[in-house]
């Protein structure tokens, strides 16, 4: 037999895991309940569930001001060895004046969950001021009214940040039916490890899988099986946390998946579907490098990239908000990231001449339709089908009623 390949390790060399041991829970708790507390929005809870799981490795917390500065202006961190690991988004607890008053002589405090119960304690804080202009404007390239996450968890935030090392209480859960798919990169490496893969390829996406994203994902099966790799798996891994109210919820994307592995589009055997629990920024190149990163801390040694990765239309003017083929071009140079084998891809489309999805062709663009989300949309509201072989026919399905809920509610 042969011998296994290890699997691409963390980045900082261990992968980081917050959760408290289960015997130490009890004394923890009573020590939590006994610290000053912040109240923690859903997007909070969303941030302390990925860094204690180990997706942003090697940082054990909410960012203290060095971490903040230098992921806002290098996209990376600077490790105490002199290596550099990616960092492109800051991972930062937002308070206000009055929180930071009742917390300021504390080196310890407790995180509260909107649900009221405590599940975090953060230790040897540092308070520093949350300049929102600057760290919108360096994180999104733009302080443009609209941009979701910003008017979502920014706007509103507190004037101060607080940093320190988390320790979390319990595991986080959602109890929406689908904790079962939210696998933290330690059990996602066991998988791999399982399942005897010698590559892993990592598949971010926020939208339901069309044919085109599946032509990317078994193109890049057949490319590594070229290249001599025996069992490249494919990770299809949704991200689960806070997306714009246009975009597909979490519970009809995961639906919509399920009908694309049952259909055979693709390979149930090779693919491993879990939640990715970050939330979305839509921030385009600068957040395609936090997507990239954090699967390399769940095993994952390629990453596919196509057109306008967490990009979105800009907000006031008609036009995309970052230039398509930035997010490819960056990751394949982003700081950091130089251990992930970055496989790009040119934009897909549906091509009329052939009745399927296929990769766009500028000398024959006449052949070629562009369908959006909102082309979807309308489609689905209006009952039409979308032109066969766009999407396998129970995926459609699964989005005709999505739409069709809304309609009626
Ligand atoms: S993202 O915010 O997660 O990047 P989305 O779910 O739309 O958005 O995309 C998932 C991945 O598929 C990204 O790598 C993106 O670049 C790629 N992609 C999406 N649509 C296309 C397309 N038509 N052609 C090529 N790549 C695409």
């Amino acid at each position: 037999t042969t011998p296994l390949r290890a699997l691409i390790a963390p980045d900082g060399g261990e992968l980081v895991e917050l959760v408290v041991p289960e015997v130490d829970r009890p004394s923890k708790q009573a020590e939590a309940s006994s610290l000053p507390y912040i109240p923690l929005t859903p997007i909070d809870v969303e941030w302390v569930h990925v860094v204690s799981e180990g997706w942003a490795s090697p940082l054990r917390g909410f960012m203290r001001q060095t971490e903040y500065l230098q992921a806002l202006h290098f996209n990376s961190l600077r490790l105490a060895d002199g290596s550099v690991v990616n960092m492109s988004v800051p991972i930062v607890l937002a308070i206000d004046d009055l929180q930071k008053e009742a917390i300021a002589t504390s080196s310890s405090i407790a995180l509260r969950a909107p649900s009221g119960e405590l599940i975090a304690i953060l230790r040897n804080i540092e308070i520093y001021k949350h300049n929102k202009e600057e760290r919108i404007a360096r994180t999104w390239g733009t302080t443009a009214p609209g941009l979701p996450y910003v008017e979502e968890a920014l706007t509103s935030s507190g004037n101060w940040l607080v940093g320190g090392d988390l320790e979390v209480l319990q595991p986080i859960k959602y109890y929406d039916g689908l904790d079962q798919y939210r696998l933290s990169p330690a059990q996602l490496r066991k998988i791999f490890e399982e399942k005897q893969a010698d590559a892993v390829f990592a598949f971010q996406l926020r939208n339901p899988v069309h044919n085109g994203h599946a032509l990317l994902m078994t193109d890049t099966r057949k490319r590594l099986l070229e290249m001599g790799y025996k069992n490249p798996i494919l990770l299809l891994h949704p991200l689960g946390g806070y997306t714009k109210a246009d975009d597909v919820p979490l519970q009809w994307r995961m639906k919509q998946h399920e009908k694309v592995l049952e259909e055979g589009v693709l390979d149930p055997e090779s693919t491993v579907v879990a939640i990715f629990p970050s939330p979305m920024h839509y921030a385009g190149p600068t957040e395609v490098q936090w997507h990239a990163k954090a699967r390399i801390n769940a095993g994952a040694d390629f990453y596919i990239v196509g057109r306008d990765p967490a990009g979105m239309g800009h907000p006031t003017q008609k036009r995309d908000l970052y230039d398509p083929d930035h997010g490819k071009l960056v990751l394949s140079m982003a700081p950091g990231l130089e251990r992930l084998n970055i496989l790009p891809f040119k934009v897909a489309a549906y091509d009329k001449s052939q009745g399927k999805m296929a990769f766009f062709d500028p000398s024959r663009a006449e052949d070629f339709l562009f369908i959006s989300g909102t082309k979807m949309r309308n489609f689905a509201k209006l009952g039409e089908k979308p032109p066969a072989g766009f999407m396998c026919p129970e995926g459609w399905q699964v989005l005709v009623d999505y739409y069709q809920s809304l309609s009626t509610n």
